[in-house]
């Protein structure tokens, strides 16, 4: 099947588009609950809830940057029967032995190395880092930039900012906020949102 269809049409929908077409897909469309009609020159053709029409010709994926929207919609549609793809861009450097679950995207220059295992509906931003033994857990997102040395675990729909680092053998537990350009260096337990060098919890 090389037909997809593309839960969000924003800037983050239209960077899926492009890697879905160097994976092969030449039939793309999103759905989107805004009112445009076409993203990055391809159509969109109807609201999210409309995806029960197209379960049976398409393949999905959701791009919606919100870890826990993203969560939602994904769920929601496999239940109903869509079948969820996992995409790499063909610049990505991913190590034999990764796991990489359904629904996760994994952007251009991103590395992921050996050993480590990646959830469902993550998101491996462009040119970030997953070094080797490292367990990032569903409907997480790894930033732009941003670096997990090894053996790190990253909870359910937590996000690592922009230019983040984690150093190795660290925590961080599930609905974290990691503020651009945070170190963390310790292992964090406590939901919240984190930032600065090292990082400290400030919500
Ligand atoms: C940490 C973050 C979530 C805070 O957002 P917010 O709750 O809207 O907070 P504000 O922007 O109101 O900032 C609150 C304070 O924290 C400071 N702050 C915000 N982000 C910071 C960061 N990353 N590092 C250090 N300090 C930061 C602000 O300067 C401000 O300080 P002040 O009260 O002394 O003026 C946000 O700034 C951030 O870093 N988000 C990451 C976004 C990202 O990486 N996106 C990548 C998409 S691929």
């Amino acid at each position: 099947m090389n037909r997809l269809i593309i839960i969000g049409a924003g800037g983050h929908g239209r960077v899926i588009a492009d890697i879905a077409r160097l994976n092969g897909y030449n039939d793309i469309r999103f759905l989107d609950d805004s009112d445009i009609s076409v993203s990055g020159g391809y159509d969109v053709i109807g609201k999210v809830d409309e995806y029960g029409k197209y379960t049976d010709s398409s393949d999905f994926i959701v791009a919606i940057g919100n870890n826990k929207v993203r969560r939602s919609i994904l769920e929601t549609v496999q239940k109903n029967g869509a079948n969820i793809v996992t995409l790499i861009h063909p610049s990505a450097v991913i190590a034999e032995n990764v796991g990489i679950g359904k629904g996760s995207v994994v952007m251009s220059g991103a590395t992921v190395n050996c050993g480590t295992v990646i959830g469902v509906g993550v998101i491996i931003n462009t040119c970030s880092s997953v070094d080797h033994d490292c367990v990032v857990k569903d409907y997480a997102h790894i930033s732009v930039g941003s670096h997990l040395a090894g053996t790190v675990n990253v909870g359910e729909c937590t996000m690592i900012g922009a230019g983040a680092t984690v150093i190795n053998n660290v925590s961080v537990c599930e609905d974290c906020m990691i503020g651009a350009g945070a170190v963390v260096v310790k292992n964090i337990k406590e939901k919240g949102t984190y930032v600065g060098v090292p990082a400290k919890k400030v919500i």
